[in-house]
């Protein structure tokens, strides 16, 4: 709910902008005042006048309007709101953002406010993937903007792919998370998911069936109890949360790395489904294939990143939590592996295939703690991720 809340919406100038009035009337249903500002060019593609109907408030427009500024100063528009989002954000309103203009009344409340900034995309494809606007985005995102979408489908222009602005109801749940004031508020929390790319040659690699569904459901519920997430994702097939920071890897090297470099954090749970073995030596060219010939693959071990952390002797996080996939003695596995990683909770699975828990929606978990093992029934694992971020909140709450 968004009662009480105040949002500042900068409609930018591109087709998209008509799905804007239609989150102006999905924000006030949650209760959020909305103070609609338009650009010049979006004033091409909607009216003031049904922006302003819709959000039942002033629209401002212009920088320079006196009637405004006597009212209301460019400046106190944009602290006065608690939130200031972009939608759409078109690939110029981006550019402008992350260059620092400020050269008309949008520009200039993003540059002169203290609230957080959400932003949604919408633009062609070849505009959404040109390097200019991916640099922005980089920078955008470097400097704590918040970013939901854009989604891929037909576009207005009559191309396929990424571009098409987040959903109206996207939009609005990007909004709920970033106002969400809840138990783990300045609580970082680190979590790895999906799984890891160990690279054979060029071209081959070694993976594993790991969606990162159930590490990214844990993100997003404890970014919408209000913490602070850093998300290191390996190559999953499900897109990362909003509102927590990325930092997308293959390696398990790579990971370990990320993973150091995120720290210190109050919490950190080890999601991802780490490869164990990497290739002894990577082959720098393509291995060829010889008729009546098979290559011999040579392991090595891959660092573990969760007994890594959970033994560090300096600046370990206060609640190290890892992740059990099991096909056989679940319980006894699991248990025995927290005792020999060292962390404080293990939750154990059974993927074995006919559970269909990996890479489904549904998970069946046991949380083994110091205390023991409590059984958790059958549920999405959406409800995992928000149950177990209930009991992160509790424990560092305790701490
Ligand atoms: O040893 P096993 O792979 O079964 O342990 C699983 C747990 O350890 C998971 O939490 C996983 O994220 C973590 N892990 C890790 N680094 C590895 C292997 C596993 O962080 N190299």
């Amino acid at each position: 709910m968004l009662a009480g809340k105040r949002v500042l919406l900068i409609i930018g100038g591109g087709i998209a902008a008509f799905k804007s009035l239609d989150l102006i009337r999905r924000l006030r249903e949650r209760g959020a005042t909305v103070v609609p500002v338009l650009t010049r060019a979006a004033e091409q593609f909607v009216t003031p006048l049904s922006a302003s109907a819709l959000a039942a408030e002033k629209v401002y427009r212009d920088l320079f309007d006196l009637t405004d500024e006597a009212e209301m100063g460019h400046i106190e528009l944009s602290r006065d709101a608690d939130l200031l989002v972009v939608a759409p954000a078109t690939a110029d309103l981006m550019a402008k953002m992350a260059g620092g203009h400020a050269n008309d009344l949008a520009s200039t409340v993003l540059m002169a406010t203290d609230k957080r900034v959400l932003i949604a995309p919408a633009m062609n494809l070849r505009m959404w993937q040109n390097p200019a606007t991916q640099r922005n985005l980089s920078a955008l995102r470097g400097d704590g903007v918040l970013v939901v979408g854009p989604n891929e489908g037909d576009m207005a222009c009559g191309e396929y792919g990424p571009g098409r602005m987040a959903e109206p109801l996207e939009i609005v749940a990007a909004v709920e998370a970033a106002l969400m004031d809840g138990p783990l508020k300045g609580k970082h929390v680190l979590v790895t998911s999906g799984p890891t790319h160990e690279p054979i040659d060029p071209v081959r690699y070694i993976a594993n069936r790991s969606s990162g569904a159930q590490g990214t459901a844990i993100a997003r519920a404890l970014a919408g109890l209000g913490a602070q997430v850093t998300f290191v994702t390996g190559p999953a097939s499900v897109p990362p949360p909003e509102g927590v920071a990325v930092i997308a890897v293959q390696t398990a090297q790579q990971m370990l790395e990320a993973v150091q470099s995120a720290l210190p954090a109050d919490a950190a749970i080890f999601a991802a489904a780490v490869a164990d073995w990497r290739m002894a030596e990577g082959a720098v060219q393509k291995i060829k294939k010889e008729v009546g010939k098979l290559p011999t693959l040579r392991f090595t071990e891959n660092p573990d990143i969760l007994a890594t952390v959970s033994q560090m002797q300096a600046g370990r996080p206060g609640l190290v939590i890892g992740f059990a996939a099991e096909t056989e003695n679940v319980i006894e596995h699991a248990t025995a592996k927290r005792a020999r990683k060292g962390c404080d909770w293990i939750v154990a699975n059974d993927v074995s295939p006919e559970t269909g828990i990996m890479g489904g929606d549904e998970n069946a978990v046991t949380v083994i703690g110091a205390e023991g093992a409590e059984a958790w029934p059958r549920m999405g694992k959406d409800e995992v991720a928000r149950k177990l971020a209930a009991r992160v909140a509790e424990a560092l709450g305790d701490g």
